[in-house]
């Protein structure tokens, strides 16, 4: 079965989850976070090299105060109570986002956990906190002038290649397999421009419900679908 080299996952539907029980969003989040342990179980499972998830986006500042104190907590507990299962299963740990915006307490709970993790090969696990695709071009841009002024960028060869290299992604390849959970379908300001050419798979299932079964059904959907890359199907 042809499997995806790098998976991105938006992890939607925490709130209807916990909504349709009679729980408060924070506790959907919760149960967010166990499913985000069974995703990278499965991806370590089948020898996915790199998993990245949508955790905080740039917009989620806009939620209720409570709920994002509550997600900043939820992540530095699941930082620090998965370290020792982290360096276990060789998983290096690295973020995509505005970093510096998030509070110290957590920006200093991932710095350490990046810095342990970050001779591991098993797999990079992503983390896109307060990320946007859009302040992603706009940072980009911002070294990319200054480079320019200091006489670093030759605009005559300036081409996409060069471009990628000032992404907060730049040692990551793009991603294969974007799952997208609780059937919306929408990138949200996700990974805008690496995923020009990536497969898309949306599940109904509400993120807290996704388990290894339906990683599984999303690697089988993936091995069926044909890449082509804007080319024509090759026929051997
Ligand atoms: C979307 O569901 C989910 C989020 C905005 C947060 C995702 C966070 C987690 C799964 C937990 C924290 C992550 C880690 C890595 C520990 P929603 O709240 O928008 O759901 P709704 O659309 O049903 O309201």
């Amino acid at each position: 079965m042809e499997l995806p080299k790098h998976i991105a996952i938006i992890m939607d539907g925490n709130g209807r989850w916990a909504t349709e029980r009679g729980l408060s969003r924070i506790e959907g989040h919760q149960h967010g976070v166990k499913a985000v342990k069974r995703a990278l179980e499965s991806a370590l499972d089948n020898e996915i090299p790199y998993l990245t998830i949508y955790a905080f986006s740039s917009e989620n500042w806009s939620r209720p105060e409570a709920e994002v104190n509550g997600l900043m907590k939820l992540l530095n507990q699941f930082l620090k109570s998965e370290e020792r299962n982290l360096i276990k299963n060789k998983v290096r740990l690295r973020t995509i986002g505005r970093i510096e915006a998030l509070p110290k307490d957590t920006q200093n709970v991932l710095q350490s956990m990046v810095q342990k993790t970050e001779d591991f090969d098993a797999i990079t696990l992503t983390i896109a906190l307060n990320y946007s695709s859009k302040n992603e071009i706009v940072d980009a841009f911002k070294v990319l002038i200054e480079e320019h002024k200091e006489g670093k960028i030759d605009v005559a060869s300036l081409n996409y290649e060069t471009i990628e290299k000032y992404l907060y992604t730049r040692d990551l390849p793009n991603p294969d397999l974007i799952i997208r959970t609780s059937g919306e379908f929408r990138l949200s300001n996700f990974l805008l421009l690496q995923s020009a050419y990536s497969e898309i798979y949306v599940t109904p299932v509400y993120w807290p419900d996704f388990t290894e079964a339906d990683f599984k059904g999303a690697l089988e959907h993936y091995s069926k679908r044909n890449r082509r890359f804007g080319n024509v199907q090759q026929i051997i």
